[in-house]
């Protein structure tokens, strides 16, 4: 069994092709390694994978090569498509919107009509929490069919972009597609510019680390393993006798972390205190995230569980081993 992962060498994308990896797949995986942070993680990521005899590795940007991302499905005959590679960050599209339009909508459109016009059979694509925008003042569980109309920044505008741009896909040329909305992911191997990170590191550094809207921040953290879980049970399930089934899913635990408490854990689990420093709410954030997971539980049969403190625990280890820190004599 074969199948292209964008993004392979992203924080979801390695994890993910490692487990396809580990039941045998062969992944074609694409990315651009670009230097949105730090590239020796992401080669480093994409160096574990290389160990793997069925991994194939194409390094190029698909918004500015349609064409050989066609000659690579084509030639790999790929039937399934699990794209991941985005501009992600919510705070960084105030800054350089222009990224997001690149990677995200005409990136997006690359890869969808290669789809169409190579005959993919399975298109499963990265969303995210955030297309669920202002709807935070009115409900607390997110669920599948609430209004996604209000984004609060740049970066959910080309999601939501996304989404509606797969399903008159779907809808037309008969792809079989799934969008997931991943609620903040965090574990090993993960992703400098998020939180779990920034934190990890400043109290490693006994630096002061910045909290927003005075902590009254709240989270559904999801872990790695459960979300790689769930992509690959999506990916294996059969979707339907129709051929333009298309589905949105959010992928999260179901329960939100207040900011403070998540930080308590990160804390006991090291054995060290944060300096903290207390800022307003950051323009484009969102105060509250939660996934309503029924759809999930129903679709898959299966439920993200990992408490935050065996998460944490994990990605703490990872962390400390990866950068070798000794936390005695770090200062
Ligand atoms: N991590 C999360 O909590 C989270 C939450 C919601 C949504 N998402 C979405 O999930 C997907 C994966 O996220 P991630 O956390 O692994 O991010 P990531 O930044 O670690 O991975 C994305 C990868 O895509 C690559 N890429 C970006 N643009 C590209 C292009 N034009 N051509 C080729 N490669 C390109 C990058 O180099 C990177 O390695 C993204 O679509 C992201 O928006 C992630």
């Amino acid at each position: 069994m074969k199948l292209l992962i964008t993004g392979s060498a992203g924080f979801i994308g390695m994890s993910t092709s490692m487990a396809f990896l580990k039941q045998n797949y062969t992944v074609i995986g694409i990315d651009n390694l670009n230097s949105f942070y730090d590239i020796r993680l992401k080669i480093d990521r994409n160096n574990e994978l290389k160990k793997f005899k069925k991994y194939k590795f194409y390094n190029f940007d698909i918004s500015k090569n349609d064409e050989k991302l066609k000659s690579i499905i084509k030639k790999h005959k790929i039937k399934i498509v699990l794209h991941l590679a985005a501009q992600a960050n919510v705070r960084y599209s105030l800054k350089n919107p222009r990224a997001y339009i690149r990677n995200n909508i005409v990136g997006f459109y690359n890869i969808i009509e290669a789809c169409r016009e190579l005959k993919v059979e399975k298109f499963i694509f990265a969303s995210s929490s955030s297309v669920y925008g202002k709807n935070y003042k009115v409900k607390n569980f997110f669920s599948e069919n609430d209004k996604t109309d209000t984004p609060k920044n740049l970066y959910a505008a080309t999601k939501k972009s996304n989404e509606v741009i797969a399903y008159a896909y779907s809808d037309l040329f008969n792809i079989n597609t799934v969008g997931l909305r991943f609620f903040t992911v965090y574990g090993p191997w993960g992703r400098p510019d998020m939180a779990p990170f920034i934190f990890l590191k400043s109290i490693l550094e006994r630096k002061t680390i910045k909290i927003f809207n005075s902590g009254k921040m709240f989270r559904d953290f999801t872990y790695i393993d459960d979300v790689v879980n769930a992509i690959v049970k999506i990916t294996q399930r059969r979707l339907t006798n129709k051929k333009n089934f298309y589905k949105i899913l959010n992928i999260g635990r179901g329960k939100s972390e207040n900011l403070m408490n998540f930080i308590k854990i990160m804390e006991s689990t090291i054995d060290m205190k944060s300096k903290k420093k207390y800022l307003p709410l950051q323009m484009g954030d969102m105060v509250l995230t939660q996934a309503n997971i029924k759809e999930l539980k129903k679709f898959i049969k299966y439920t993200p569980r990992t408490e935050l403190k065996v998460g944490l625990k994990k990605f703490c280890d990872w962390y400390i081993d990866y950068y070798k820190y000794n936390k005695k004599f770090s200062s």
